[in-house]
């Protein structure tokens, strides 16, 4: 397997397993396009915040995307999945390339990854950061602040279905939706769970759904939600509808603090969500398994834009707050949190747009902002 590796510590990783310690151990798959910009970028960010911190960290970098596919015919290497699962964490950058056929990667590498690793919780922070734009009028920083945990194994995506007659003009086409009521109780109870200590005034959990149609599935998880709920009496509830909640996200952002949803309707309110907080510039996302011995993986949400590729035109702060929720499911809460104050200091003074190419800077000059401010945080506080 082709790989390289950056690493702040001396020592090189030791053979054992470093999990619950303060050593960090990442896999980053840069992947197409321009996934390798911002990688680079928060791999700057974490090399920051670990001097300031004191962690040690070891980054492990697999060649895995497009590329490699179209050289090897191979996606995922033998022995890569074993390999992923002895790190602390993964980091992403993004895949899709042109001469790669649609789904090919997408279902080869990512929901691969996602469903192996059982990876069961997409969690994607909607929240408007100072000075970026979005497209709702008249609304701010203090309307835009949600979190959508979306189930990420299940449902339409499970790949179940098939052809009958193909290419005929009697072909039938299934694609199944699959719901688990194991599948769909650990995510409602790992939001549940968020909700509460996420603890903010609203303290509520919508569940997004459509259970006026989809009456198997969604039906159970209307029980399971209901369920669920008599052990958090604590947090509040609701129920949108999905199309419903795709008018509300719009109208009355600020009347969500957390939704939990399935894994189709996730992905579209997601995207949704995404642009209401400036766009794939800034959207990051967490695939976690939450699990004792489980590994996350974490990235912007935004495709490979190969059409930047190679420009230092591409916002790397999706990448870069994609770094902070690493840190922060890794047991670094302070670190993350770091890096969240220099970007909200960084897009609130210093950015004219999140969009690639029209930022004012260039993909590493605002990498370089952002570990200025983190430095310059420091150095204050030093002082005092
Ligand atoms: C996302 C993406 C993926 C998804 C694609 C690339 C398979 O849109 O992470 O939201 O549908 O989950
Ligand atoms: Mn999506």
């Amino acid at each position: 397997m082709t790989a390289n590796s950056i690493c702040n510590s001396v020592s090189p990783k030791p053979a054992v397993s470093t999990k619950g310690e303060s050593h960090l151990s990442i896999a980053t798959i840069p992947g197409d396009g321009t996934g390798p910009e911002v990688t680079a970028e928060a791999l700057k960010v974490l090399d920051a915040v670990a001097k300031i911190d004191g962690i040690s960290f070891h980054v492990e970098t697999l060649d895995w995307g497009g590329d490699r596919y179209l050289r090897t015919g191979e996606i995922i290497p033998a022995g890569g999945l074993d390999l992923l699962r002895s790190k602390d964490a993964i980091f992403l950058g993004a895949i899709g390339h042109p001469e790669v056929a649609p789904g090919v990667l997408e279902k080869g590498l990512l929901l691969e990854l996602r469903f192996k690793l059982d990876q069961y919780i997409n969690l994607r922070p909607v929240k408007l950061l100072p000075g970026v734009e979005t497209p709702l009028a008249g609304r701010g920083p203090a309307d835009i602040d949600f979190v959508i945990v979306r189930e990420n194994t299940e449902d339409l995506y499970c790949g179940v279905g098939g052809f009958l007659k193909k290419d005929t003009p009697d072909e039938v086409a299934v694609q199944q939706a699959i719901y688990t009521r194991k599948g769909c109780e650990r995510c409602v109870r790992w939001a549940f769970e968020y909700t509460r200590k996420r603890n903010s005034p609203r303290k509520t959990l919508t569940l997004v759904a459509k259970t006026n149609v989809l009456t198997f599935g969604h039906d159970l998880w209307w029980r399971t939600f209901q369920d669920v709920a008599k052990e958090y009496p604590d947090v509040k509830t609701d129920y949108n509808h999905v199309d419903a909640c795709c008018m509300w996200m719009v109208k009355n952002p600020d009347a969500y603090d957390v939704i939990v949803t399935t894994n189709m309707f996730g992905d579209i309110i997601t995207d949704l969500g995404g642009i209401l907080q400036g766009g794939m510039g800034v959207a990051a996302g967490a695939n976690l398994n939450p699990d004792q011995g489980g590994v996350s993986m974490f990235e912007p949400m935004g495709g490979s834009a190969p059409k930047y590729t190679g420009l230092n035109q591409i916002n790397p702060i999706a990448a870069i707050n994609a770094m902070a929720m690493l840190l922060e499911h890794t047991g670094h809460a302070q670190s993350g949190a770091r890096i969240d104050r220099a970007v909200a200091h960084v897009t609130g003074t210093a950015m004219k747009s999140q969009a690639a190419g029209k930022m004012g800077h260039g993909t590493r000059e605002v990498g370089d902002l952002v570990l200025a401010a983190i430095n310059a945080e420091q150095a204050r506080l030093q002082k005092v």
